[in-house]
């Protein structure tokens, strides 16, 4: 029998105290550098549009904006990731408007560029919110993906994005071959050491994007995203992917969605630990915490607080979260939460 009070056994005596708890989970706070927050930029310049699924989420006109990230700068927010959100632009079969002069993230960047110098700005790269089947590649007449054509497009939005001043180009369509096509464009423009590149290189097929498909308005109009995303049960493809996306100049790696794969979060950086490691907690994540707190089954600040250091032990660097507004609150010296 063991016997519970013997000197070795007494784990009580390691965490009687904040400080005492704080060294027995030694790399697993949360800062602000630990944080991106995504912001869904409108075409609609004074919109600023609640969306259904996601309470407390916004569609934002590009005249809102300086006023949103003004406060949270203050707080210390470091890094954005932005998705462009078309309403009135016409979509086609090739996204033509991913990257055209009314793009609102072409629009957007150089402006946010000039109002807050120091904070680092991601751009998703799709096709989805831009394309009139939905689909976050160019298709073949029988509706599979034409990988050659996607990825060529993929890399002229990236390079787009790049050239107003993007400094972490995320594609997220999960084409085979595009983050080597978009490290191409940036060598030759001779762009490469001012972009990095975070690859979505671990991306898995999940139920948990459905408030997004509604947030970017970029739900497929017929099939799914079966063939190009990840089969939720499959590890090895997961670290094939990772290492695939290593291999042809990623700068950075990320899993997604967070909670239901944090093995795969773990595994990914055991296997990359050179590589800075990202998990996005997704609209589904989110709304499942926040209409949990609403409903009085969890309590928002506990409940969130356990998933980020969960995710922080899983050996994520950085989450990307709809919260962050709430966790820079909870950061902030005053609230002891
Ligand atoms: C689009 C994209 C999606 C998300 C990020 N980029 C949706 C999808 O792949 O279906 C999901 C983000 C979220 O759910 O918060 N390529």
């Amino acid at each position: 029998m063991i016997n519970t009070v013997d000197a070795k056994h007494n784990l009580h005596s390691g965490i009687f105290h904040p400080v005492l708890r704080q060294w027995q989970s030694p790399n697993v706070e949360i800062t602000v550098n630990n944080l991106m927050y995504p912001i869904f930029i409108s075409d609609e310049q004074d919109a600023k549009e609640a969306i259904a699924s996601m309470p407390g989420v916004f569609r934002y006109g590009i005249n809102h904006v300086r006023k949103l990230l003004q406060p949270l700068v203050s707080k210390g927010l470091q890094s954005i990731l932005l998705f462009g959100v078309s309403k009135h632009l016409k979509k086609d079969h090739i996204g033509s408007n991913a990257d055209s002069v009314q793009n609102p993230i072409i629009q957007t960047v150089p402006l946010i560029r000039q109002w807050f110098p120091n904070l680092l700005i991601a751009c998703d790269v799709c096709l989805c919110p831009y394309t009139i089947h939905g689909h976050c590649g160019i298709l073949n007449e029988d509706g599979s993906i034409n990988n050659k054509a996607s990825i060529e497009r993929i890399s002229e939005v990236a390079l787009a994005y790049a050239k107003v001043g993007a400094q972490i180009v995320a594609p997220s369509d999960m084409m085979d071959g595009r983050i080597g096509a978009i490290k191409k464009k940036l060598i030759e423009t001779g762009l490469v050491n001012k972009v990095a590149v975070l690859s979505y290189a671990v991306k898995f097929a999940s139920g948990f994007y459905g408030p997004f498909r509604d947030a970017s308005q970029s739900a497929p109009k017929f099939g799914d995203r079966k063939c190009y995303q990840l089969p939720p049960g499959s590890n090895g493809l997961a670290a094939r992917a990772a290492a695939r996306d290593v291999s042809e100049g990623a700068d950075m790696l990320m899993v997604k969605p967070g909670l239901p794969y944090l093995d795969v979060v773990r595994q990914t950086k055991d296997a990359h630990p050179e590589y800075p490691m990202f998990v996005y907690q997704v609209s589904g994540e989110y709304a499942m915490l926040y209409h949990g707190a609403q409903n009085g089954a969890i309590n928002l600040k506990n409940v969130l607080n356990e998933v980020l250091l969960s995710m922080r032990r899983a050996g994520a660097d950085c989450i990307i979260t709809y919260f962050t507004p709430l966790i820079l609150d909870m950061l902030q010296p005053k609230s002891k939460c």
